[in-house]
C-alpha cells in the first residue's frame, strides 16, 4: 500500500516536472525570441504627446513605463477605426476620414500634382552644399539598392568610424549597391573652423560626407533630413531604397535588406515604413523642449510618422517628399514634419511586418533578439563595434546558443530545486 502510494507519487511528480518543463520551454521560446526593451522609450518626453488609443494594447502595457511619461492623454471620441485599428486597410479608411484635416489651416492652398509637383527639376535648395559626394552614386559598380542616410555632427567623429566599420559597411552585403551618406550642418566659431577643417580631411579619405551651409543645430534637423532628400533626388534618384537614421543607432543592415526590402524582388515604390507613430497630439506645454506653437501647427493630431531614429523609404519617394516640402511650412521635429509631407502626397506609411523591427529605444542585447531586429537606439560608438562583432560571430547560430544557455541555466536551477526538497524530506 504505501509501496503504490510512494511510486504512484514519483510518477506524479515527475509528471508534473515534465508538464513544468514544457511549460518553461514555452516561456523560453518567448523570452528568447521576443526583443524586451530596457530603458527607457524615446517617446519619454518625445516631442508629441499621445493622443489616442492606437498602439496596440499588448505594447502600452508591456512598456510599464506609463507612469512616467510626461504625456498628456487626450480622449478621443470613439470611432468606427478604433477596434480596428492594426488592420492596414482600415488605417487607411481612418486616414480617409480624419487624416486630411490637419493641413487645412497648414496649406489648404497648395495641392501638389503629378504633373505640376513631380515633373520639374529640382536644385539644391536655399542652402549651398559645402562637401558633396555627386557621383558616389553613379561610379558605383552595382545598380545602387540602399542609400543609408545618417543624420551626424562634425564632433562625432567616433560614430562616424564605429558606423564604417558596422553596419554601415557598404560592402555588408556583397552583390548589392549599399551607398553611406552621413549628413552634417556647419557649426559657428573658431570651434566650428577646426572641425570643418577636419571634416574635410575626413571626407577627402572616405568620400561619404555631403553638408549644406546651415547652421548644425537640434532646431535644423529638418533642414538636415531634407538635404539628404535632395541629395537621393538629385544624385542617385535611381536607388530602390533610403533608409534615414542617426548616429547612434544599431542597424542590423543584413536584415532590413534581405528581410524587409527583398533585393529579389521588384523594388516598391510609394513605400514608407518605420516605428509608426499613430495619433499623436503635438506637445503645448510651453516648457518643453519639443513645445509645438499652435501657430505653426495648429492642428490637434500629427499624421501618422515614424520615429526619425530609423525609417525607411523607396526611392521615388525622395523626390517627392523634397517637392512636397517646398510647400509645407518647416517645422523642427524631423520626424513629424516628414510625415507631414507624406500625409500631403496621401501616403500613409506602411506599418512594419511586426512591431519588433524598429525600436527607438534600446533593446537589451542579445545575438538572438538583434539577428531578427532592425534598429535599437541608444549606442556609444565601443559598444556598436562590441555588439556588431558578438553578432557577426554567431549569427549563423545566433538564437540556438541563447536558448542553450537560458535552458541550461533553468535546467541547473531545477535540478537544485531537486536536490534541495529531497534534503528536506
Ligand atoms: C493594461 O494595463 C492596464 C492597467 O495597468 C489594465 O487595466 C489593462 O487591463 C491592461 N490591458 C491589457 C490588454 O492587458
Ligand atoms: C473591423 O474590420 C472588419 C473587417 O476588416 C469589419 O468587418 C468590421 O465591420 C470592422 N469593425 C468596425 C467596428 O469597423
Ligand atoms: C494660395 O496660392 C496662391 C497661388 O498658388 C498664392 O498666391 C496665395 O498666396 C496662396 N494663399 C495662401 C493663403 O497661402
Ligand atoms: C566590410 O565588409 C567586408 C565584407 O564583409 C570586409 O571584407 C571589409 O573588411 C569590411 N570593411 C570594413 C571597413 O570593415
Ligand atoms: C538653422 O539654420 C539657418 C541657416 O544657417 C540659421 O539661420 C538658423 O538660425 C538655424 N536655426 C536654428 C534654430 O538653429
Ligand atoms: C559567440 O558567442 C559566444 C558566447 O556569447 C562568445 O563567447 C563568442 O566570442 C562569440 N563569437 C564571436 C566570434 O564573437
Amino acid at each position: 500500500m504505501q509501496w503504490r502510494r510512494r511510486h504512484c507519487c514519483t510518477h506524479a511528480v515527475k509528471l508534473f516536472y515534465l508538464l513544468s518543463f514544457l511549460g518553461v520551454l514555452v516561456f523560453l521560446v518567448h523570452q528568447v525570441w521576443l526583443p524586451r526593451s530596457t530603458g527607457m522609450p524615446r517617446w519619454k518626453g518625445h516631442p508629441v504627446v499621445y493622443g489616442g488609443l492606437h498602439i496596440t494594447r499588448a505594447k502600452w502595457n508591456t512598456s510599464g513605463h506609463r507612469s512616467a511619461w510626461r504625456f498628456v492623454i487626450i480622449p478621443r471620441p470613439t470611432s468606427l477605426a478604433d477596434n480596428n485599428v492594426t488592420s492596414p486597410e482600415n488605417v487607411g479608411a481612418l486616414y480617409q476620414q480624419t487624416g486630411l484635416s490637419f493641413e487645412d489651416p497648414l496649406a489648404a492652398n497648395t495641392s501638389i500634382t503629378e504633373q505640376e509637383g513631380f515633373g520639374g527639376t529640382i536644385n539644391h535648395g536655399p542652402f549651398p552644399y559645402i562637401i558633396n559626394e555627386p557621383n558616389k552614386c553613379a561610379k558605383n559598380r552595382a545598380t545602387p539598392f540602399l542609400v543609408l542616410l545618417i543624420a551626424t555632427e562634425a564632433r562625432q567623429v567616433e560614430a562616424r568610424n564605429a558606423i564604417r566599420l558596422t553596419w554601415g559597411n557598404e560592402s555588408v552585403v556583397s552583390a548589392l549597391g549599399i551607398i553611406r551618406i552621413f549628413l552634417l550642418g556647419k557649426k559657428d566659431g573658431e570651434l566650428g573652423l577646426l572641425q570643418q577643417k577636419m571634416l574635410q580631411t575626413e571626407s577627402r579619405r572616405h568620400h561619404d560626407i555631403i553638408q549644406q551651409d546651415f547652421l548644425d543645430s537640434y532646431k535644423n534637423l529638418t533642414i538636415k533630413t531634407l538635404m539628404g532628400m535632395n541629395w537621393v533626388a538629385m544624385h542617385c534618384p535611381q536607388v530602390s531604397y533610403v533608409m534615414k537614421t542617426d548616429s547612434d543607432v544599431f542597424v542590423n543592415t543584413e536584415y532590413l535588406i534581405h528581410k524587409l526590402l527583398h533585393p529579389e524582388l521588384k523594388p516598391k515604390k510609394n513605400y514608407f515604413t518605420g516605428n509608426n507613430m499613430r495619433g499623436f497630439a503635438p506637445n503645448r506645454n510651453k516648457k518643453s523642449k519639443w513645445y509645438m506653437p499652435p501657430e505653426h501647427y495648429p492642428g490637434d493630431k500629427y499624421p501618422t510618422f515614424c520615429s526619425g531614429t530609423g525609417y525607411v523609404f523607396s526611392g521615388d519617394l525622395a523626390r517627392k517628399i523634397y517637392r512636397a516640402s517646398l510647400t509645407v511650412r518647416h517645422l523642427h521635429l524631423e520626424d513629424v514634419y516628414v510625415g507631414i509631407c507624406l500625409a500631403k502626397l496621401g501616403i500613409e506609411p506602411t506599418p512594419p511586418p511586426n512591431e519588433f523591427l524598429f525600436n527607438h529605444w534600446r533593446v537589451s542585447y542579445s545575438s538572438c533578439k538583434y539577428s531578427h531586429l532592425i534598429t535599437s537606439h541608444g549606442f556609444h560608438p565601443n559598444e556598436l563595434l562590441k555588439y556588431w562583432h558578438h553578432l557577426q560571430g554567431n549569427k549563423s547560430n545566433a538564437c540556438i546558443n541563447a536558448f542553450k544557455k537560458r535552458a541550461g541555466r533553468l535546467h541547473s536551477n531545477r535540478m537544485n530545486g531537486e536536490t534541495m526538497n529531497a534534503d528536506s524530506q
